[in-house]
């Protein structure tokens, strides 16, 4: 483990060198870490231009022989996932690696009969339940592809995602509880399946003992399915360049696109700064808050810890439920030693008082970490402070769906920590800040487009379906770079600190929109005309939707109360409750340029009421509409 664990800031420095003066030896000594059928010869194929890339090609392994068979000689009875339940008063449900390999190959058993197949892709919609970690596991031991899509989804969202991929089957539960409220997933699934005839069969675990409609011979239940099924299912051989998953993201244009992550890679990179980033050591036990179906759940409740041995937990609930102690509660109830949560439920516990946290000692803590947004620095003093009672690590992790596994964070207890900064790159990483010519920014302090000039092993491979959007998302911009679509500025240190996209995507409590795709989801409103979507800084979600809409001159006599909930159900049909937008202003026209394009850094401009720093109109076709939409600029809370 000498190459693979980083002791020392000295030590990280060293690496880091090594990683950048040769890359390819560098990775193939941390891939003989793992246990592969083939060792690759092929190390690493790249072309920026094009966007492709490939790590360990011809390498054979079955990724689920490194995340469970490897830990059976030493760690059979160890524990490899905890389950907390959404109910205080429920028991935790643990699986040694023993009973989750077993688990594991009784699923993929019932998936084989059933006819899945390696490359065939598996629809995954569930709570937070160990069955939602099998699943995926039992998938990777066919070969076959997982596309998970995150239970606060709608139908239609579901059903998108469903036509992009077309999946064989879909894996899904009666129903789910967070907090105290309760969604009937299945029905959801029914409804995204009324249009598509490619999906053979739906398996339905009964999580609630929910009252559910069965469609005979498509339908089918978890239990019936794995009660005579072997423990032992032999794995099958996957190449280190064969897909592993496909998850959905939203990008600047309207329709989410399928991020497929591949095999060996993938595998490398989420173990390799998991072990790095929250420095684990036996016994710990780790746990993540994210929920699995963000690519912060794959990589770091799922991929990362198993293939390290780690022990991992999954929590169902939610963290103000019975009350806003719950995180607290359960870290001293396990003896959590490295926690990772988001920033908008740090703020959002700050915001209930520290009476919540401060009867807690949390002594086990050992890590504490961040990601998925930018934390602010009285968040970031709260979390080190309240949580880490100033003994702990905060880092701050820097990445994306597209990037696999942390890029830019500090090591815990081992690399310096600065507030507001992600830190330094980890090793294999190699960032560069473009100005707009896209010539690097050697400078410190200056702001710049955050970019990659060499590949890591766990980078985007494609667009599921369509390279062409892979290339020009990331690729095209800054040509021979891969392109994040983020802001950032490196200090004289060399340590980043993200500002934020500089692309039409919102991020609203970690979670990722894009504007065009709320605008397309309010615009299905009939007394919609058109409608234009922006981000403005909140407290607790970072950053929260504001639209502007432009309605139906009959819709002017609708009671606006009513109009806006029809508005806000659009949304949550098409995407779900979580796009909703906080305000939504009703207008009689956008501002627009001459040639038709919404000036979308006016409307920032009023949402984030700067209204005296608009600047010039000139430009508009209109410049009056801006006066108009300034005056009536209003905070209309959600309802
Ligand atoms: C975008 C990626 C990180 C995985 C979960 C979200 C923002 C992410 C940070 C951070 C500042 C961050 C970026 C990035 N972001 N982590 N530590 N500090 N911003 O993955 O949904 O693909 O979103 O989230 O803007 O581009 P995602």
């Amino acid at each position: 483990m000498n190459d693979f664990k980083i002791s020392s800031f000295e030590d990280y420095q060293k690496k880091y060198d090594q990683s950048v003066a040769n890359p390819v030896v560098f990775w193939e000594n941390i891939a003989k870490e793992f246990t592969w059928e083939k060792f690759p010869k092929q190390l690493l194929n790249w072309d920026f231009q094009t966007g492709i890339t490939k790590w360990f090609e011809d390498g054979e392994l079955n990724i689920t022989v490194n995340l469970l068979d490897r830990h059976l000689a030493d760690k059979a009875n160890q524990t490899a996932l905890l389950w907390e339940p959404n109910e205080l008063d429920e028991d935790t449900i643990s699986y040694t690696y023993s009973q989750l390999h077993q688990a594991v190959c009784k699923f993929a058993n019932a998936l084989d009969k059933i006819g899945v197949k390696k490359g065939d892709r598996v629809c995954i919609y569930m709570p937070m339940i160990p069955e939602l970690t099998i699943a995926m596991l039992a998938c990777a031991r066919i070969g076959a592809i997982h596309m998970v899509v995150f239970a606060g989804f709608s139908a239609n969202a579901l059903q998108d995602r469903m036509i992009d991929c077309e999946p064989k089957i879909v894996i899904t539960a009666d129903g789910l509880r967070r907090g105290n409220k309760q969604i009937e997933l299945k029905s959801i699934v029914d409804k995204a399946l009324e249009k598509i005839d490619f999906v053979k069969n739906v398996i339905i675990f009964n999580a609630l003992n929910m009252d559910i409609q069965m469609q005979h011979s498509r339908d089918l239940w978890w239990n019936d399915v794995v009660k005579s099924e072997s423990t032992i299912f032999h794995p099958i051989r996957t190449s280190g360049e064969d897909p592993l998953f496909i998850l959905y993201t939203s990008g600047s244009t309207g329709k989410p696109k399928g991020v497929v992550h591949a095999v060996a890679g993938y595998m490398i990179y989420t173990a390799y700064t998991f072990m790095n980033v929250y420095q684990y050591e036996p016994n710990d036990v780790f746990w993540c808050t994210a929920d699995i179906g963000w690519i912060t759940g794959h990589s770091y409740i799922v991929y990362g810890p198993l293939a390290c041995g780690a022990t991992t937990m999954m929590f169902e609930g939610i963290p103000t439920y019975p009350e806003a102690n719950r995180f607290w509660q359960i870290i001293e109830k396990h003896k959590v030693s490295q926690f990772l949560t988001a920033p908008t439920a740090i703020r959002s516990l700050m915001a209930y008082g520290k009476e919540y946290v401060e009867p807690f000692k949390l002594k086990s803590l050992k890590v504490i970490g961040s990601v998925g947004e930018p934390i602010n620095e009285e968040a970031w003093l709260w979390y080190h402070e309240y949580v880490g009672k100033k003994k702990c690590a905060v880092v701050d992790n820097w990445w994306q769906t597209e990037t696999g596994g942390v890029m830019i964070s500090a090591l815990g207890n081992i690399s310096p920590l600065k507030p507001t900064y992600a830190g330094l790159p980890l090793p294999g990483v190699q960032p560069v800040l473009l100005d707009v010519q896209g010539q690097e920014i050697k400078e410190a302090n200056v702001e710049g487009f955050l970019c990659m000039k060499f590949p890591w092993p766990s980078i985007i491979r494609t667009t599921f379906g369509d390279h062409e959007r892979c290339r020009v998302n990331y690729f095209s911009q800054y040509p021979g770079y891969y392109f994040s679509g983020d802001g950032a500025k490196r200090d004289e240190n060399g340590m980043y600190r993200i500002i934020g996209r500089i692309d039409d995507v919102i991020n609203v409590s970690g979670h990722r929109f894009g504007t065009a795709e709320i605008e397309n989801a309010i615009n299905l409103n009939d007394a919609v005309i058109e409608s234009a979507v922006v981000g403005y800084p909140h407290d607790i979600k970072g950053q929260a939707i504001y639209a502007y809409v432009v309605i139906e001159s009959s819709a002017f006599e609708m009671d606006q109360t009513s109009l806006i909930r029809s508005i806000h159900e659009s949304v949550a049909n098409a995407i779900g409750k979580v796009a909703i937008p906080e305000i939504i202003q009703i207008v009689h026209s956008l501002p627009k340029t001459r040639s038709g394009k919404i000036m979308r850094r006016i409307l920032r401009k009023i949402a984030e009421g700067e209204i005296e720093q608009i600047g010039d109109t000139s430009t508009l076709l209109d410049p009056s509409v801006v006066s108009e939409i300034s005056k009536d600029s209003k905070k209309i809370k959600s309802i």
